[in-house]
């Protein structure tokens, strides 16, 4: 009987202790999801549709009411937009009564006398010939900025260009000095008509 009993007493705590093994380190409680209830799924479950739906709406907003500006910015105003839609390019009017706004006679003489003085087309006389020009320096500043002016055999009145008169006579000085003359630099446009020398 005793023996029974010890058996089956040790069978039980054999029984007990199995099942004690099979139960605590039971390997699917450590990597357990954290949802452990049909409470908690629910839950997760609406949060899952509920917040992309915030967001979307979050995100819409931003999107249509992002111009909005903070108080005190002025981004939105007429003048900051068109500032910002302005065209790369932009048309600047040369104010023609500042001497600072003028091209040098060098500037003028390359853009529009060089053609015809650089080569001598039209029998002009040639940049730096001497020879050319020295009968002509010899007739004086004035004669010479009235026929640049005026034109004179094959050259247009003013080289048919747009410079000022004031650029037209920087650029008389610049040729004519480049071919011996030592004439000084025109005065600006105020006086330019009266003080040629
Ligand atoms: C279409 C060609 C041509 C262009 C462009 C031209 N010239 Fe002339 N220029 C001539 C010719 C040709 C002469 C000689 C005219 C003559 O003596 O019959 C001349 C003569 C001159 C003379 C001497 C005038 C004189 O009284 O002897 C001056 C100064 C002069 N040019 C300045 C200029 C300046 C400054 C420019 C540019 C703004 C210019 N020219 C552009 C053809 C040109």
């Amino acid at each position: 009987m005793s023996h029974t009993t010890t058996s089956e007493n040790s069978g039980t705590r054999d029984g007990l202790m199995g099942g004690g093994h099979g139960h605590s380190p039971d390997p699917h409680d450590d990597h357990a999801s954290p949802i452990r209830t049909p409470k908690q799924l629910i839950t997760v479950i609406i949060a899952s549709f509920v917040l992309p739906v915030v967001i979307i709406i979050l995100l819409v907003n931003f999107v249509a009411f992002g111009g909005k500006e903070g108080a005190g910015s002025d981004g939105m105003s007429p003048e900051a937009v068109a500032k910002r839609l302005q065209p790369v390019g932009t048309v600047e009017l040369r104010d023609v009564s500042s001497p600072a706004a003028m091209r040098t006679g060098e500037q003028v003489y390359q853009a529009q006398c060089a053609a015809c003085h650089a080569t001598g087309a039209a029998n002009a006389p040639k940049l730096g010939d001497a020879a050319a020009w020295a009968p002509r320096v010899a007739t004086g500043f004035a004669s010479l900025l009235n026929s640049a002016m005026k034109g004179k055999g094959a050259m247009a009145p003013q080289a048919g260009g747009d410079a000022t008169d004031y650029e037209i006579a920087r650029a008389v000085v610049y040729l004519a000095n480049q071919g011996g003359g030592k004439f000084a630099e025109p005065a600006a446009p105020a006086a330019a008509a009266s003080a040629p020398k």
